[in-house]
Parts: C-alpha cells; structure tokens; sequence
C-alpha cells in the first residue's frame, strides 16, 4: 500500500542540538498513528517539519508520492494536511467565527469558492466542535478548553486528508478531555480524514491508535501495533516505566 506521508532520514538540527535524528516512517490513509515519547524526544520538532513550521536540516518528506520538503506550510495546507499546536495559537483579537473563517478562506478547497461558501463552512466547523454559541467572542476570551476546540474548528476547516495534533489532553480537565478525545474521534469518522497523535497519556493512545511509533532523543525506539509498542522493552526503559508489562 502506498503511504499518504512517506519520512525518510528526517533530521532537525538547532544549533549543537540534533532534536530529530534519522527518523522514518510512513502514515496510512485513514489511520490513526500515535506518536510517543518523553519530553524533549522531538515529537513537536518532526510535527513542525512535516507541515513546514520549520524546515527540515535533511532527510524528504512525500505526500501520496510528492516530495514536499521544501513546501512553503500553506502549500502543504493545500496539500491537505493541518495541525493543531501543543499550546494553542489563536488570534487573540479575532472572534471565535472569524478564526475559523480565516482557516477556511485559506484551505485547499477554497481556490475559486465563494466568501458565502466560507462563511458557510466555517459556521459549520464551529458548530460541530460546539463553540457555535462563542461565534462572536473574541479568542482571548475563550477558555483553554474552547481554545483547543477552536484549534480543532481551525485545522478541520482547511478540509485536511491528515491532521497533526499535537497533545489535546494537556491542561484540560478530566471531563474535558473526554470531550477532546470524542471530537477527534467523531472528526475522523464525519471527515474520513487520518490522524497522527502525539500524547502522553497512553490509554488514549491504547484504545485510538491503530499503530504507535516511539521516538526517545529523537531517534525512532519502535513502531507497531499499540501492544507491541507499549511492551518494547526499549520502549519500556525510556519512556514506559515498567507498569505497562500487564499488556504482555
Ligand atoms: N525552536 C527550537 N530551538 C531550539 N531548540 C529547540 C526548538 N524546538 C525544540 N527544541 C529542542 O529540541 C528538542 C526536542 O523538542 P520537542 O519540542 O520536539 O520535544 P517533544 O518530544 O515535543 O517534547 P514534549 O513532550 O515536552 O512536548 C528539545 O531538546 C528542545 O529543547
Ligand atoms: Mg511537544
């Protein structure tokens, strides 16, 4: 099968630091790849360097066959791929509707369409992950909740084939978080989109992803099904901690 994203010997280096170092793997259409590892690993850092936040010190990254590595991001937005950022980045001074209009003027589906098409999609995006009620709040003054949300409303409105996300449960609480986990999986399902999944908390990760990779200093450790992820033994010494042995 072909991949729909295709990493081969991603390297990101900052100054001295090589955060991400010779890694690859592939992402599959219409599933949902976890990504895991301790803090500092490089999960971030190859997440920005596949949507183009920041470019890539070697290595090629293809998608469905093209080689987008030295893509501008909004080529690759129009590629089909969107993320949402580990902290939330709103414009603190546009309305929550705005936001997301802002997204969907500029996604790959847009070229050629209507601004009352635009409107209309990004009402839409709105109201699914709930926030239609906060349409003419300004984002500054939404909660951490509704700003992951609207983060959500943001990268779906781009009308994305794979979607980045980087930590949704960090700093929700538990009910939101719940909340967080159903939308992106209510997402996939309405938007038959696929999902790379970077998150600490491995129950999630257990129960949604169909594949997991591990990286830990920014090499890969292993990749595969969750259960056989989460009882690497590499996996397991770097990341793990020995509790995850139940699984065996
Ligand atoms: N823009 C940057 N400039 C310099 N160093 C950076 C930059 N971004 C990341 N790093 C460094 O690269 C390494 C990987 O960071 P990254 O944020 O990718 O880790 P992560 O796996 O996402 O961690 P976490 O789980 O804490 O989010 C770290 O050592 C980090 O300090
Ligand atoms: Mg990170």
């Amino acid at each position: 099968m072909t991949p729909l994203v295709k990493v081969s010997n991603l390297v990101k280096r900052f100054g001295g630091i090589v955060a991400v170092n010779d890694v690859s793997f592939e992402i599959y259409k219409g599933e949902t790849l976890g990504f895991i590892g301790p803090n500092g690993a490089g999960k971030s850092t190859v997440v920005n360097c596949l949507t183009g936040y920041l470019p890539a010190t070697s290595g090629k990254i293809e998608m469905n066959g093209v080689d987008i590595t030295h893509m501008k991001p909004h080529q690759r937005v129009h590629m089909g791929l969107a993320r949402t950022y580990q902290i939330p980045r709103p414009f603190p001074e546009l309305t929550a509707l705005t936001s997301v209009l802002a997204s969907s003027i500029s996604g790959k589906k847009r070229v050629n369409q209507s601004f009352q098409d635009a409107m209309y999609d990004a009402t839409h995006y709105l109201e699914f992950v709930g926030l239609f009620s906060k349409r003419n709040i300004l984002a500054r003054d939404l909660t951490f909740y509704e700003l992951r949300m609207l983060e959500l409303a943001r990268a779906l409105a781009t009308t994305p084939q794979l979607l980045f996300i980087d930590e949704v449960m960090a700093g929700l609480n538990p009910g939101e978080a719940k909340n967080a986990i159903q939308m992106i999986r209510k997402a996939k399902e309405q938007f038959g989109i696929t999902v790379f999944w970077i998150e600490h908390v491995m129950a999630v990760l257990m129960e949604a992803a169909d594949r997991i990779v591990a990286i830990n200093y920014g090499s890969k450790l292993a990749e595969g099904t969750p259960d056989e992820v989460v009882n690497n033994d590499d996996v397991i010494e770097a990341y793990l901690g020995r509790g995850w042995r139940k699984y065996a």
